[in-house]
């Protein structure tokens, strides 16, 4: 008898394509780029022994009673897993794969970019050169902060966080520091990070960047109080989770010069609605969570997702689970 299993979006067709040929399993799935209604989502996972899902599913108890007691494997198309109640999930015995690695390089590469558009001001600067404002060349005009010479932060010193170190190196970056629950010298060697306190690293960092999962002890934890220990010069970038930082502490931080800029690849909530006062900013470059969005990342993260649903299905050892 064939597995069920409910495809949660339209994803990069090479994963869909080994689903179903994989000759185990019979594929339902929301073939579209938008998401799922959650009714429609609760009434598909009625009676699935498999689910290929994406960060904006939350898989919670309503969810999983949904499912019924056939759902034995979960597969993320995400890195991130805050969407998943694993407690829940862990009670039920069912097993998660999800698609660390794979979109390592293409979100520090993003990282990278968004940095350098921040510091740099680059939305600022296109919009100037298009709306007239670029009258001449002038010596004390747009203005950013370089990475030549600087102390760069990292919170969370992870697969992501040390790529964006590896990548900034080249800049002539002076000083990594980093804060993760633990010392990682090995990690931290490759690019001769120092561990410092949270608080140390914002008061030292020209550039700060964060890369922690987002989970009870990091949700809220950028806020006011270290954005008044942040030099007044510095750039906070986050491609991990919006949550992470307390938006209504980095708005007050960047309209009142407590820090230089911002550049967000994540938000709360996502999207983050047009009229938010964030928006308004010149000094916060705003991105639509794109960090992994190469076509080459995407569609690997799509066939590692369905590797994972698929050795779930098997009972065998997935290529990425997580353990629970
Ligand atoms: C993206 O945010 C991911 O978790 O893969
Ligand atoms: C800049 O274009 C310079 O020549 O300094």
């Amino acid at each position: 008898q064939l597995a069920k299993v409910y495809v949660s979006r339209r994803v990069p067709q090479e994963g869909v394509n080994l689903l179903q040929d994989s000759g185990i399993c019979e594929v339902t799935q929301w073939d579209f780029d938008e998401t799922v209604p959650r009714s429609e989502l609760l009434k598909q996972v009625a009676g699935a022994h498999g689910l290929f899902c994406l960060l904006t599913e939350k898989i919670d108890k309503e969810l999983l009673d949904a499912a019924g007691p056939n759902l034995k494997v979960i597969s993320t198309m995400s890195v991130g897993h805050d969407h998943l109640s694993l407690d829940e999930i862990k009670k039920r015995g069912i097993r998660v794969g999800y698609t660390p690695d794979v979109l390592t390089d293409a979100t520090a590469e993003l990282t990278v970019a968004l940095l350098l558009a921040t510091s740099r001001r680059l939305m600022e600067a296109v919009a100037e050169a298009k709306n007239g404002g670029w009258g001449t060349w002038k010596p004390l005009w747009m203005c950013g902060y370089g990475l030549s010479n600087s102390t760069v932060g990292i919170v969370g010193l992870g697969r992501i966080g040390i790529a964006v170190g590896q990548c900034l190196k080249p800049f002539g970056v002076k000083k990594f520091l980093y804060t993760d629950f633990e010392p990682k010298p090995d990690i931290a060697a490759q690019i001769q990070a120092e561990y410092v306190p949270l608080d140390k690293l914002a008061e030292e960092s020209d550039f700060v960047t964060l890369h922690c999962a987002l989970t009870p002890e990091t949700q809220g934890l950028y806020n006011k109080d270290l954005f008044s220990k942040m030099k007044k010069t510095a750039v906070l970038i986050n491609t991990s989770r919006g949550a992470v930082v307390n938006q209504e502490d980095l708005y007050q931080a960047l309209t009142t010069g407590q820090i230089a800029a911002a550049g967000m690849d994540v938000t709360v909530p996502e999207p983050l609605p047009t009229d938010h006062p964030l928006f308004t900013l010149k000094n916060c470059v705003i991105l639509p969570h794109i960090a992994s969005a190469t076509i080459a990342t995407r569609t690997t993260m799509s066939v590692l997702a369905a590797n994972n649903l698929l050795s779930g299905l098997r009972g065998a050892p997935m290529p990425k689970e997580l353990t629970l």
